[in-house]
């Protein structure tokens, strides 16, 4: 028998920072109905796994622990499932896990309490995934972090590249307008926050769905600029033909913009490229890095690659290494191909053998390790502005670069939440360590 009455709620998120945001959302809704967040998953009476299906083990990881709960005594909770494979896996979850009790789609989550008073109600398996644009209340996000969060500015994809299940779990296109955004920021900057990272599958495509508003990417950069308190704004994710000019002007001249910017790669041949539907060539890309480095000469490039897809040959995979190697990429995530149900891709066999999709993912892997280590011997010597965001286990000072690089420096704690001038003196790891050169702003 399922508990009528939920005093407590445990929720795990897997997948992107749009899922994290979500569900710190989905905190929000069930703090206002009066329930109690928990960490421990025994002690909760409701838990929910917001859930991501970008590759096979994303869902594996979830399929795992949603079939570990139905052979143990957790079964009888409330338990929910949101987010992307709620939509990929829609009602056969039920018919894999009946002791799930509902589940959300993405475009739905703005319903978790009706849904849990339908549950509760009538004792019945509840599902909502059809709904088309959810006018998610954003402001009532329970932030993970009190410096830095995330905005949603741009929901769902309209690329349809052909390995991505993403168009199909999160549906087109919807810009939020940017009156909403500019609140939101404003809202998070009044509580003492410093830095958002926006968010979007395709932030560049921001604005283009609702040309009456006449706000384009570049344009809500400049809006967020003004908004006096705010330090750092970060973007996530650009794909590479959407970037313009006028982005990239918006980096070299605005206070708040950070020198980085995530330009999914994902192959060096042009075969692939066009097999992958990601509508540029490897020398267009080229052209989009050099015209970002001839405007912005300090910008750090992020990226993403997939290795072994559908017939990739040896020799294609060497012009991805090749490029990875030229452009020197300051972050770079590299997956192995992994064919999703419902994708293009689907019609083409996988035909590159795991093992050899391993060992391209590690030479890539390799490569990038090495560069990254080049890099940091660089950075010894230079001066980077970091934001103070907390202590460490031993005592020490961290926060992160504009660039997206961790610090640990020795300072005061009364300094969290500044900006500093900090020299860099070697590093640990992948963590650099520096010291203060002086106090910049001090709050
Ligand atoms: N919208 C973003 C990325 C979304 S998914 C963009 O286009 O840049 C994050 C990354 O997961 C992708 O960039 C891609 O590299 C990887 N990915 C997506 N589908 C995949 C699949 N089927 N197999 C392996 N990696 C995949
Ligand atoms: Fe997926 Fe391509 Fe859209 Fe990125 S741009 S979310 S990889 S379909
Ligand atoms: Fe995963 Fe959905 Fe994000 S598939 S990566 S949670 S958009």
């Amino acid at each position: 028998m399922k508990t009528k009455d939920p005093k407590t709620f445990f929720i795990r998120t897997y997948g992107c920072q749009m899922n994290e945001l979500e569900s710190e959302v989905m905190v929000g809704q069930l703090k206002r109905r009066g329930l109690k967040r928990v960490l421990d998953e025994a002690a909760a009476d409701l838990l929910l796994y917001n859930t991501c299906s970008i590759r096979d083990l994303a869902e594996r990881k979830v399929m795992g622990k949603l079939g570990q709960l139905g052979r143990s005594k957790m079964r009888n909770k409330l338990i929910g499932v949101t987010g992307c494979m709620a939509m990929a896996k829609k009602e056969t979850l039920f018919k894999k896990l009946p002791h799930v009790d509902f589940v959300i789609g993405t475009n739905n989550l703005s319903e978790l309490n009706n849904v849990l008073d339908d549950v509760i109600e009538s004792g019945q398996q509840q599902i909502r995934t059809e709904g088309e644009y959810d006018a998610l209340d954003y402001t009532i996000a329970e932030r993970e972090h009190k410096l830095k969060g995330y905005v949603s500015i741009i929901r769902g994809c309209d690329k349809y590249c052909t390995y991505c299940v993403v168009p199909y779990t999160r549906g087109q296109e919807v810009s939020r307008p940017h009156e909403e955004i500019e609140r939101e920021v404003r809202d998070m900057v009044q509580k003492g926050y410093k830095e958002v990272t926006l968010l979007g599958q395709n932030v560049n495509s921001y604005g283009k769905d609702q040309p009456q508003s006449g706000v384009l990417f570049h344009d809500l950069l400049y809006k967020l600029d003004k908004i006096e308190g705010l330090e750092r704004v970060r973007f996530l994710t650009s794909h590479p033909i959407d970037i313009s000019v006028e982005l990239m002007e918006a980096v070299r001249d605005l206070r708040t913009v950070c020198e980085f910017v995530h330009f999914p790669l994902q192959a060096g041949s042009n075969r692939i490229l066009k097999k992958m539907h990601r509508i540029y060539t490897k020398e267009q890309y080229l052209e989009k890095v050099a015209l970002l480095r001839s405007i912005v000469p300090n910008a750090k490039l992020g990226t993403d690659i997939i290795v072994g897809f559908c017939s990739e040959t040896d020799a294609e995979f060497e012009e991805t290494y090749q490029l990875f190697d030229e452009i020197g990429f300051s972050v770079a995530f590299i997956f192995a191909y992994s064919p999703r149900k419902g994708t293009p891709a689907m019609r083409w066999a996988d035909d590159v053998p795991e093992e050899v999709k391993q060992e391209r993912l590690h030479r890539l892997l390799d490569l990038y390790e090495k560069k990254a280590a080049q890099e940091r011997m660089g950075l010894i010597g230079s001066q980077m502005e970091v934001l103070v965001e907390g202590v460490n286990k031993n005592g020490q000072l961290k926060g992160t670069t504009r660039c997206w690089k961790n610090v640990v420096l020795d300072g005061n704690e009364s300094l969290i939440g500044s900006l500093q001038m900090v020299d860099i003196q070697g590093f640990n790891h992948s963590t650099l360590t520096g010291i203060i050169q002086r106090p910049l702003i001090l709050t």
